[in-house]
């Protein structure tokens, strides 16, 4: 099939390249030059493992293309995928539709023959059958420019495995040829057993922002347990472990420690929020508030451990910051929690200093006045505390006894709960953490009275533009 992938960034760049992978003939096409410029040389624009070996194949089978207009895209493909980003707004709980709007105004004069336009940007639920009746309106087929929802359930850092081996399918439509088509351009996968499930368009839409507002919310109630493990003296990660064990429950998302962000799960749990209120069903989905706050107050009490083990002011101690990026096996620093405790750290007074094996770039551009080291050995040295932020492999590895020669004072705080503990102590460490005093630190972090509404937007950064 020939299809065309509009917005190439951590969504679009991958599904492109998947879709060559599939057998399909791909052109991805995006505002953004450079970025265009990068993958018609077969470069993964961002830190995404497995894409650049999937990028190069494709280009060198002939079957993937990047570059030119939507007039250009509307001629080649019979099937056009939308992948913009929907940030959330400025000033506002709700996403931002108008990059998808864009497309299809832009697109849609250019559709003189039977085309699908599948939506794959996370919108809010009724968007879709709007911009359905739109594109009947603009484009010179009518009605036979059709538009579908199909929304992606990737993991950044997993998104090609996401892409080429789905949990599942959903395929939102208004017609069996709509239908038709998606099963086509999904084929290979259908037939390997992923699970298809034909919805409305309303139901693919929710199936996504719910998705992630679920993930979010298991994420939030290990953090609250975490706090009354503190309050306690209980263990949350063994805590975790026991929930775990029940089918149920499961073992994924139980992960205590700083919390959520990324490009996704913040602002997908806003947008739905605001969604709600819209459709006058606010009350029902009000807990989903309450699980921002949860997430938010993380990066908080991770910045007062850090002051109370400064002995109460963070000025002019030496800090460094492990990881940048929102999770490690990415590069992306959107509403990354690790930035914004980092950020926190610098304004209250502390000389800060931030490692990250991927996501040094991105955080230089979002952080500009952090600074930023291109190794742990220069993030460490003279620290009077060590933050593990971002779970990145590379420093389960650190060697803590080499580590502890190089740091002013031997002080670590594990904001994601990751490192092996017991042999930081054994080297002389003390190690503190969120939820589990077993590991060294004991009390709880102190909260003060002052935290609000100050520190809550300092600490709780909106979503940007992009991906
Ligand atoms: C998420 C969804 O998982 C994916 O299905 C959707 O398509 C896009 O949003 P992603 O943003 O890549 O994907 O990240 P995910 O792996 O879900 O992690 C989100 C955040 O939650 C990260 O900041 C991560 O550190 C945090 N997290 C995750 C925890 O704090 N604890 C956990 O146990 C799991």
């Amino acid at each position: 099939m020939k299809i065309t992938v509009i917005g190439t960034g951590y969504l679009g760049a991958v599904h492109a390249a998947c879709m060559a992978e599939l057998g399909h003939h791909v052109l991805g096409v995006d505002s953004r030059p450079d970025r265009i410029a990068r993958l018609a040389w077969g470069e993964a624009p961002f830190y995404e493992p497995g894409l650049a070996e999937l990028l190069t194949r494709g280009i060198s089978a002939g079957r993937l293309s990047f570059g030119g207009s939507l007039a250009e895209a509307a001629a080649f493909g019979d099937v056009h995928f939308i992948c913009v980003g929907t940030p959330q707004l400025p000033g506002s709980l709700a996403a931002d539709t108008g990059h998808v709007e864009g497309v299809i105004e832009g697109l849609a004069p250019h559709l003189t023959r039977a085309t699908l336009v599948v939506g794959k940007s996370t919108v809010p639920v009724g968007t879709a059958s709007g911009l359905a009746r739109r594109l009947a309106e603009l484009a010179p087929a009518a009605t036979a420019a059709e538009l579908a929802w199909n929304p992606e359930f990737l993991r950044e850092g997993y998104a090609v495995r996401d892409t080429l081996e789905p949990d599942r399918l959903v395929a939102g439509v208004t017609s069996e040829a709509a239908d038709a088509v998606l099963r086509q351009v999904y084929a290979p996968l259908i037939e390997a057993g992923t699970p298809y499930i034909r919805t409305d368009l309303g139901t693919a839409e929710l199936a996504k922002v719910s998705a992630n507002a679920f993930l979010a919310t298991k994420i939030s109630f290990i953090n609250a347990m975490a706090d009354v493990c503190d309050a306690a003296g209980a263990d949350v990660v063994t805590l975790a472990e026991v929930l775990g064990y029940d089918a149920r429950i499961g073992h994924k998302g139980m992960a205590a420690g700083l919390g959520f962000g990324g490009g996704c799960l913040p602002k997908d749990l806003r947008a739905l929020l605001a969604r709600s209120e819209e459709l006058g069903v606010g009350d029902s989905l009000r807990f989903l508030h309450e699980v921002d706050v949860v997430n938010t107050r993380r990066r908080e009490a991770v910045v007062e451990l850090a002051r109370e083990l400064a002995g109460g002011s963070l000025a002019s101690v030496s800090v460094a910051a492990l990881g940048a990026a929102f999770k490690p096996e990415t590069d992306d620093v959107r509403d990354s929690p690790a930035l914004a405790v980092a950020t926190a750290l610098h304004e209250a007074g502390a000389r800060v200093r931030v490692h990250d094996p991927k996501a040094g770039d991105n955080a230089i551009q979002a952080a500009p006045a952090l600074e930023h080291v291109p190794d742990v050995e220069s993030a460490v040295e003279g620290a009077d505390i060590v933050l593990h932020l971002t779970e990145w492999r590379h420093y389960q590895e650190i060697d803590p006894a080499w580590l502890g020669a190089i740091v002013r004072r031997p002080v670590l705080i594990d904001a994601r709960n990751a490192l092996p503990h017991a042999r930081w102590r054994e080297a002389g460490w003390t190690v503190r953490c969120l939820g589990t005093p077993g590991a060294g630190g004991g009390a709880a972090p102190v909260r003060h009275a002052t935290q609000g509404a100050e520190s809550q937007s300092m600490l709780s950064q909106q979503h940007q533009p992009g991906g």
